[in-house]
Formats: C-alpha cells, sequence, structure tokens
C-alpha cells in the first residue's frame, strides 16, 4: 500500500486503518467457525469409521460440504483483495459483455433448473452495443455473483431475467428476481463485505457476504456502478452501468 507516500491526512490514515484491523477480524472470525466444523467433522469421522460405516459416510459427505464452503470463502476473499488494491483493471482489453453473459447464464442454467426457476434473456441489442474496455475474468465474476444471487435468493417456480440495453454512453445490464428481496432499511448495508441479512439461513446456504463487495468493486474498477431496488417479498433488480468502449 502507498497511503504513506501520498498526501493523507491522519484521520484519513486513522479511519483506514481502522478498516483494515476490522477486516482482519472479520477475516479471522469467519475462518474460525469452518476450521472448527472440519475438526469436529473428521473427529467424528474417525469415531464412527470402524462401527458405523454408514454414519461415517454422512461425516464424509459433511466434511467435503464444509471443506468447499472453505475454498469459496478463501477465493473469494483472495479475490476480493485483488480488487481492492487497485483502483482501475491492470491490463483492460476489448470485452463483449453479451458473450461474458451468455456464457455466464450457460453455466448458471443448470443450478437454476435444479431449483425449479426459470432463467430468461430479455431485450439484448444488436452484440456491438455491448463493448467494453475491461478485464473479462472479473465481469464474469461479477455477472455471475449478480445471477447467483438472484437464483439462491428465488424460491422454487420463480423466474430471474436478464435483460440489457444501453443509455447514452453507458451499457445497462439489469438481472431481477421473483425472490425474497430485501427489506428497505437493509439495503445499504449489502455491498459491505461479509454482510448477510439473514446470517442463519445464508450459513445454511453456503453463503459468505463477500459476493456483493465483490460485485461492487469491478463496476468500480471499470469506471460503472451497481444499483438495487428491491421489495420485500417480490423480488430484487440489481442493474450494473458500465461505460461503452
Ligand atoms: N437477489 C437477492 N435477493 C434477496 N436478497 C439478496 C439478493 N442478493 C443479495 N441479497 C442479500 O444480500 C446479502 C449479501 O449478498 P452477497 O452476495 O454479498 O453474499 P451471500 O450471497 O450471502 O454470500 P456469497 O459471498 O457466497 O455471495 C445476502 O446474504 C442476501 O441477504
Ligand atoms: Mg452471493
Amino acid at each position: 500500500m502507498t497511503l504513506e507516500r501520498q498526501n493523507v491526512s491522519p484521520d484519513e490514515l486513522q479511519r483506514v486503518n481502522k478498516i483494515r484491523r476490522d477486516f482482519v477480524a472479520n477475516v479471522s472470525h469467519e475462518l474460525k467457525t469452518p476450521a472448527t466444523s472440519l475438526k469436529l467433522l473428521a473427529e467424528s469421522l474417525e469415531e464412527t469409521l470402524d462401527d458405523d460405516p454408514v454414519q461415517a459416510r454422512l461425516f464424509a459427505a459433511q466434511l467435503k460440504k464444509e471443506t468447499e464452503r472453505l475454498a469459496h470463502l478463501i477465493t473469494d476473499l483472495l479475490d476480493l483483495a485483488r480488487l481492492e488494491s487497485q483502483e482501475t483493471v491492470d491490463r483492460p482489453t476489448l470485452v463483449d459483455v453479451r458473450g461474458v453473459l451468455m456464457s455466464v447464464l450457460a453455466r448458471m442454467r443448470r443450478v437454476a433448473r435444479g431449483k425449479e426457476i426459470t432463467l430468461q434473456w430479455k431485450r439484448f441489442g444488436k452484440a456491438a452495443h455491448y463493448t467494453v474496455y475491461g478485464d473479462e475474468t472479473q465481469l464474469a465474476s461479477m455477472f455471475t455473483n449478480l445471477v447467483d444471487n438472484a437464483v439462491q435468493y428465488t424460491p422454487p417456480g420463480g423466474r430471474v431475467e436478464v435483460a440489457g440495453g444501453s443509455e447514452g454512453p453507458e451499457i445497462v445490464i439489469s438481472i431481477s428476481d421473483t425472490g425474497i428481496g430485501i427489506p428497505e432499511e437493509k439495503i445499504p448495508r449489502i455491498f459491505e463485505r461479509f454482510y448477510r441479512v439473514d446470517k442463519a439461513r445464508s450459513k445454511a446456504t453456503g453463503g459468505t457476504g463477500l459476493g456483493l463487495s465483490i460485485v461492487r468493486h469491478v463496476a468500480e474498477n471499470h469506471g460503472g456502478r451497481v444499483t438495487v431496488e428491491s421489495v420485500l417479498g417480490e423480488g430484487s433488480t440489481f442493474t450494473v452501468y458500465l461505460p461503452r468502449a
């Protein structure tokens, strides 16, 4: 970090240092929980291995699931750390946003079908209108997180719709769902790291609360932004605005 070399006021430095301390505290806390359950599960597996192979198999399956969760958390943390350390995209190239979205949707389709959720395209214009100057991997990660949330927080039988358009110099991509929605007073907090509206439920579904922080950083690193509109019990729409190349 180069803060010390820049002209930063003592107040600002103090604020940034506090954010860093909170981050480390949060990360330690978030890692401790899965680490504890891994140990417990390994012990349970060891104890049941000889006498109760059926139970042992269940513990092994849980162990695998917890390990995946931990790996997911670590990947997200590393992505986020990398995104936060820069303010723009490192080596930007021309990216076809429509193509990125298509492959994200192709990958998410199976998950959606498994939950009986319809995943639809809507209103996409000419491919030529969807080019940005940026990082394809980051953009894919941003859209994956948004579609993943839409599917995750929508009950079976619901619908997720992805629409693309342009407004002046910007590309506008919206991801709407007919899901559980977000309470109005919680909306300002959802982009914070580790923030989950319903911690207990999120734990069961494996959420870490980092997805939307990644989304916001990717949008900002591309000179864009993300907005959200949501009605509790009816659904949410996340809209990404990116400057066209
Ligand atoms: N489409 C949505 N509908 C309803 N709630 C949502 C939606 N997207 C996000 N949220 C709320 O915002 C919170 C933060 O979302 P975020 O993607 O950052 O974390 P997460 O989904 O819990 O975990 P992960 O890091 O695995 O994505 C979620 O826990 C959820 O409460
Ligand atoms: Mg998420």
